[in-house]
């Protein structure tokens, strides 16, 4: 071995114990070296107990239904690998609903913890979306997956003149998040946080590294798993409920480290046909083309697990679930997606 070799070893190892533990490549070639070198790294709500969650997991304990009935004729068993099946049995209309009661509290729900390395072990957690738009442009989505979501909001104590009166509204089963990176000749730009319908976008400088230097931190709140560039309280506004609610709030800390990519699925979206592709013949590929939903449809007031607050409407204690990454704006003009609001790139860390 020659002392050049041994020198490089020696730093290897010294970078690889600063680095730990995220130097295991574990994607499929052909992922772009710079989607994984500039992945985010997750802080986890240290007491949020519902962690990220196998997206094919999800299948296990749900079933298909349309309007509170299951549906007829679907695949069974419903996998990775026919989930879009459902898209001419009800499609946009289909919720994939839990088959216990939610309300016992059933293990799946919590998902899993990353071990010491950030890996979810045994739970493919993410997905992680590769746009290719040409001329140096790349749109890498990081898309994060969670069996439920509570939604723990607070009305500040002038409203009611004690401490906190804490409730729950929009509570669903199934939870999809993510970051978008925007890379341009393999450098990052900058950085889309998902927070409930919206989110905000950093320049890439602007944001917190991990101690690598490069990987962005994210800080997934509590319950919400709304993702954000800082730790603390961060004020939001929750759409379609312009009550006298006021602030609600969501909070972030430096839980445990996730790695999404440790066990993630990759793959490759060509934007003028719509479609993905993976990297491997291992990866499942079907389930990104269903259109429906990722748990439970909101329960009618009927249902005993339904509640509101004070019984005002608009304050269900349970919404509905979510539609997919393929429902997230894959094909962006901006970091933000389109929605007609002007999109503010922040050179500057903020709740
Ligand atoms: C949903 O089911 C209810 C009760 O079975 C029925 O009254 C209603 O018409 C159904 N709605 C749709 C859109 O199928
Ligand atoms: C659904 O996928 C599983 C394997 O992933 C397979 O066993 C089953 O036959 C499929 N069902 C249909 C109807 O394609
Ligand atoms: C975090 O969420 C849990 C519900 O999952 C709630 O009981 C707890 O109060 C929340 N903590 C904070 C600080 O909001
Ligand atoms: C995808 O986005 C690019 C802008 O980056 C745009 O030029 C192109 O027309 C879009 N393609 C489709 C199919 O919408």
């Amino acid at each position: 071995m020659s002392s050049f070799s041994s020198i490089a070893s020696l730093l290897a190892l010294v970078g690889g114990a600063f680095s730990a533990p995220l130097t295991r490549r574990q994607a499929p070639s052909g992922v772009p070296d710079f989607v994984l070198t500039y992945a985010p790294i997750v802080y986890l709500y240290s007491a949020d107990p519902y962690r990220p969650s196998g997206i094919g997991t999800q299948l296990t304990y749900t079933q298909p239904e349309v309007n509170f009935s299951i549906v007829t004729g679907a695949p069974t068993p419903l996998t990775l690998d026919n989930l879009s099946d459902l898209n001419s049995l009800g499609g946009g209309d289909v919720y994939l609903t839990a088959t216990d009661n939610i309300e016992g509290n059933p293990s799946w729900l919590y998902g899993v913890t990353p071990d010491s390395t950030g890996k979810t072990d045994g739970a493919v957690s993410c997905a992680i979306i590769v746009n290719d738009h040409g001329a140096g442009l790349v749109d890498a989505f990081y898309m994060y997956f969670y069996a439920f979501s509570p939604r723990p909001l607070h009305v500040p104590t002038h409203y009611y003149g004690g401490d906190y009166f804490g409730f729950i509204v929009g509570d669903h089963v199934g939870d999809w998040e993510h970051n978008m990176i925007r890379f341009k000749d393999g450098g990052p730009q900058a950085v889309w946080y998902s927070q409930h319908s919206n989110g905000e976008a950093f320049t890439y400088q602007s944001v917190e590294k991990y101690a690598d230097g490069l990987r962005p931190i994210v800080y997934s709140a509590n319950g919400s798993h709304a993702n954000y560039a800082i730790t603390g309280t961060h004020d939001h506004t929750i759409p379609d409920l312009n009550l006298f609610l006021g602030p609600v709030e969501d909070y972030t800390d430096s839980g445990p480290i996730w790695d999404p990519t440790l066990a993630a699925y990759y793959y490759s979206y060509d934007a003028a046909r719509s479609t993905f592709a993976t990297y491997d013949n291992s990866t499942p590929l079907d389930w990104l083309d269903f259109t429906g939903h990722w748990g439970d449809a909101q329960y009618p007031s009927s249902d005993p697990r339904q509640t509101t607050v004070f019984g005002i409407s608009g304050t269900q204690k349970y919404s509905g679930g979510p539609t997919g990454p393929e429902d997230k704006q894959l094909n962006r003009t901006r970091v933000c997606p389109d929605d007609g609001d002007p999109c503010i790139v922040r050179v500057l860390l903020g709740p």
